[in-house]
């Protein structure tokens, strides 16, 4: 129906006739002639339709907002003054030669330009909210980064095999989505959380290199860069050193960056351990661009009076930090206050400073309401060991470790952004040599970091039973700009390791069975040593792209609450389905009101 798309007519096409198809962006009546801008997936054009033809100039009057249109038109040199540098086609026009209305449309319910428009409404009228040119970008890009990764290794021997959808609960940690089984009364598929153990399963199967653009279910709380139905970019190899895979990967991730973004980044990326991540950045996934680290100040704390410091000095599990903030004495009491405030989401119960106004005035340089509790030694200790200057402001966090890191951890990027510190663009980095176990306080029993097949570094292994706090795993993240890219790791393939590990983690042999016996017994049929890595492919995109949440690059996501309000699912089910399903079905009852379902 079109000879090109709106979006790519240039300079080139000057003087010839053209079709094109698309959906009216604006329509503007100029005294006698009529501009419309014509929109398609490659972007706009400027159509002027002259009244020399009464038939299309009465058609062109009547027309509206997201109509759709063919035109047939010749493509002319914009008029002096009226060329547009912000558009792609801004130097030409189309003079309308005919024009046929292919569909109308009523007034959309939300205005693609408007940038204050509610989620809720976009997500319901997601196939309107995705004709908006940032969306068509980045629905577009995203196709292109899949194109890139999927060129990458289908060159390097990937094979790309599909996995089941409907099968049993697998071991990521969060709550699974279930569904009932009609044919087996009772019991029910969980939809897969990851790939993982039918990834593993064709590594025994001799597949050697796998991938797969994966979805991937979890039912948990969700955030901007959580939803509960995600992709993952999931890969798996046999024979492969960890060295090697993380050689190879990041290798994938450089060239998929030079593809799309024409970027270069680090050749090789930066390594970090695992505990020197969350001690000089309160976490293990910092960013990178934030200039500002975390300094431990504990051991200068253990005999002061305050007991705020004091008391986790004191403790093995506590930890109290600095935070130094270059030139930050100039927040106010106020910000200061709204920082405290933040750092509350985390469980800190307060955000004590110093305010270093001038360090060479000794006490009376310094303003904070911590002062009077420390002596001369404690502050002159910290001013030297946060290489305080003039100027600076100093933050600390004093309380269990893990409050202290997150809080100051979240602490840190927020002033970066909000200060405006952030250093380059593009900062990734390997996280490494994590602890292969962490000790759950409620539940008395350690939790797997990464997931209960990872393996222990091999040098590790005897730690298992003497002290499993100790021992490390080979498991690797990658980060990029403060967000979890990707996580992966050498997996166990001996099934006495395996057996370990489960008991470590509370599983016992019955659970053990239950839940992975299939995994069990494939160790024992000739399983080569294999490991693998996902990334998150939404988390991917959204980087990319410059969005603030992963919805963004997703074309039909679910809200905050894990529902569509395009096809408002989920909805309710007939009684007749919950039967068929052997979902009992109880019958309404006056106070309940309505048909429940237990
Ligand atoms: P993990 O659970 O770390 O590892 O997940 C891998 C990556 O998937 C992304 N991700 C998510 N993205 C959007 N919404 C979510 N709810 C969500 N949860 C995770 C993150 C994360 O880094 N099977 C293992 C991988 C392996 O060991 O090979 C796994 O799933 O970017
Ligand atoms: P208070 O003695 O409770 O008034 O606290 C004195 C200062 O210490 C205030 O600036 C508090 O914000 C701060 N503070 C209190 N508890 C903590 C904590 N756990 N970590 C860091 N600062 C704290």
């Amino acid at each position: 129906m079109r000879t090109h798309y709106c979006g790519e007519i240039d300079a080139s096409l000057e003087g010839q006739e053209i079709e094109i198809c698309g959906w009216v962006h604006r329509r503007r009546d100029h005294g006698g002639v009529i501009f419309v801008d014509l929109r398609d997936r490659e972007g706009l054009v400027q159509v002027v339709f002259d009244p020399d033809r009464p038939e299309m100039f009465s058609t062109a009057e009547h027309i509206r907002s997201e109509w759709v249109l063919r035109v047939k038109g010749r493509v002319r040199a914009r008029p002096e003054g009226t060329l547009n540098p912000e558009m792609r086609t801004g130097e030409i026009e189309l003079l309308g030669l005919a024009l046929e209305v292919l569909n109308r449309a009523d007034t959309p319910p939300i205005h693609l330009d408007d940038k204050d428009l509610s989620e809720e409404l976009r997500l319901r009228y997601r196939y309107i909210d995705l004709r908006r040119p940032v969306m068509q970008q980045r629905i577009m890009m995203r196709a292109q980064v899949t194109r890139s990764l999927r060129r990458f290794l289908d060159d390097h021997g990937f094979l790309d095999i599909e996995t089941p959808m409907l099968t049993k609960a697998t071991p990521e940690g969060a709550r699974d989505y279930l569904v009932p089984s009609r044919t087996h009364a009772g019991r029910f598929f969980a939809l897969p959380q990851s790939p993982q153990l039918f990834k593993q399963l064709l590594m025994m199967s001799g597949m050697d290199r796998y991938y797969q653009i994966a979805r991937c279910f979890r039912d948990e709380d969700l955030r901007a860069d959580r939803q509960p139905e995600f992709t993952q970019l999931d890969i798996e190899t046999s024979f492969m050193s960890d060295a090697r895979l993380i050689a190879l990967m990041e290798s994938m991730i450089r060239e998929l960056f030079k593809t799309v973004l024409d970027v270069d980044l680090p050749d090789p990326f930066p390594r970090m351990g695992w505990h020197e991540a969350m001690q000089r950045f309160g976490s293990d996934r910092p960013d990178l661009r934030v200039p500002l680290e975390l300094v431990d100040v504990g051991d200068l704390m253990s005999h002061v009076d305050f007991k705020v410091f004091a008391g986790p000095a004191n403790d093995p599990r506590g930890r109290v930090a600095a935070l130094r903030v270059p030139n930050g004495g100039k927040l106010s009491r106020k910000e200061i206050d709204e920082y405290t405030k933040f750092v509350g989401i985390y469980g800190a119960r307060g955000l004590a400073y110093i305010k270093a106004n001038d360090v060479a005035a000794g006490r009376d340089g310094l303003q904070s309401p911590i002062l009077k509790f420390l002596p001369d030694e404690a502050v002159d200790a910290i001013l030297s060991r946060t290489q305080a200057q003039s100027g600076d402001l100093i933050f600390f966090g004093a309380d269990k470790a893990q409050v202290v890191n997150e809080a100051l951890g979240a602490l840190r990027v927020k002033l970066g952004e909000d200060i405006g510190l952030m250093e380059g663009d593009w900062k990734p980095l390997w996280v490494v040599d994590f602890p292969m176990f962490e000790w759950d306080d409620a539940k008395q029993r350690w939790n797997a970091l990464h997931h209960p097949f990872t393996a222990p570094k091999p040098e590790h292994v005897s730690l298992l039973e003497s002290d499993p706090g100790n021992c490390h795993s080979v498991a690797y993240d990658m980060v990029l700009n403060g967000t979890e890219l990707g996580g992966g790791s050498t997996r166990i393939h001996q099934e006495a390791v395996q057996e370990q590990v489960f008991e470590l983690l509370g599983i016992g042999e019955q659970e053990a069975r239950d839940k992975f016996g299939f995994l069990l017994d494939a160790l024992k049929y000739g399983c080569p040593p294999h490991g693998g890595i996902a990334f998150g492919l939404d988390r991917l995109v959204m980087l990319m792209a410059g969005a603030r949440t992963i919805r963004d690059v997703m074309a039909f996501p679910k809200t905050q609450t894990a529902a569509c309000p395009l096809t408002e699912a989920p909805s309710e089910v007939s009684a007749e389905q919950l039967r068929e399903l052997h979902i009992r079905v109880r019958q309404p009852q006056k106070e309940e009101g309505g048909d429940t379902a237990c």
